[in-house]
């Protein structure tokens, strides 16, 4: 059923898009300024796509971009979909299987995250080498699609191990320190008590979002390899003395943004 969505999608989309792509991105808010710099671009909106979710946060544009960043054909969502937005799983990831099925086999992810590792910093980007699934639900959860991929699906290395090193080099090259930790997602969209922070880092946790962890889900089913990473906007709560505010969140985010978009350009000439 689900796969037959897909092939409405891919099959309205190869008609527009005149490239293969070969990395798909998903771009957390503040980062959708990295697909105004996509070359010979096709530009879709989410909205004229069939069977495609429409993003209802304010901030993120909601578009499909494609064309050709640093000499590699990519495919890019400016704009995502959040759990907590009301959407089913399925629809969080759906656009996951649309990308791969237009050719992306590489998929490179970002999020902001509140920092729960006590030696992180405000502002610190972190590589994701491996996730905790906190949203207590599964995008696979349902019949599954053998097309897709495996009913019990391998999650051993979950971020690319070779796409992790890229991502180190390039931070070395471009002269930016970046840190390698575990995400946890939580669905959100409150933020964590204090005592849910403390039990995150016990459990092994170096930061906390609310996003990615399905997406990847999705992307390691369809044997896609995946590079996840964080902004740190925030310590997460308990760890300073002061509240959280969402305005913390996009202050942080748009500091960090040139560091930001260069690390992922960087790493695009890499891989
Ligand atoms: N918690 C959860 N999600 C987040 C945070 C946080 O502290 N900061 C940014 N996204």
């Amino acid at each position: 059923m689900e796969r037959i969505k897909v092939e409405e999608s891919v099959e309205y989309l190869v008609n527009l898009i005149d490239i293969e792509p070969e990395i798909a991105l998903i771009l957390g808010s503040g980062l959708g300024e990295l697909a105004e710099e996509i070359k010979e671009s096709t530009v879709i909106s989410y909205s004229e796509i069939p069977n495609f979710p429409v993003s209802t946060v304010k901030g993120h544009a909601g578009q499909l971009v494609s064309g050709e960043l640093k000499g590699k054909r990519v495919i890019a969502m400016q704009g995502r979909f959040h759990y907590y937005e009301g959407y089913d799983i399925e629809k969080v990831t759906f656009p996951v299987r649309v990308m791969k099925f237009l050719g992306a086999d590489k998929l490179i992810i970002t999020n902001s995250a509140g920092g729960v590792n006590r030696n992180y910093n405000v502002g610190d980007l972190m590589i994701i080498n491996d996730h905790i699934n906190f949203m207590g639900t599964n995008p696979l959860i349902g019949p599954n699609e053998e097309e897709f991929g495996p009913r019990f699906l391998d999650m051993s290395e979950p971020y690319s191990s070779n796409l992790i090193t890229a991502a180190e080099n390039a931070a070395k090259e471009i002269g930016i320190n970046v840190r390698k930790g575990v995400y946890l997602a939580t669905t959100g969209p409150n933020y964590e008590t204090p005592a849910e922070v403390r039990c995150m880092a016990r459990l092994g946790a170096d930061a906390v979002g609310m996003s990615t962890v399905p997406e990847v889900i999705v992307a390691n089913h369809m044997n896609c390899d995946v590079l996840g990473i964080s902004c740190i906007t925030n310590m997460a709560a308990g760890i300073l003395s002061e509240s959280l505010d969402h305005k913390e969140v996009i202050e942080t985010t748009n500091r960090v943004k040139d560091d930001f978009i260069d690390l992922i350009t960087k790493i695009l000439e890499l891989i």
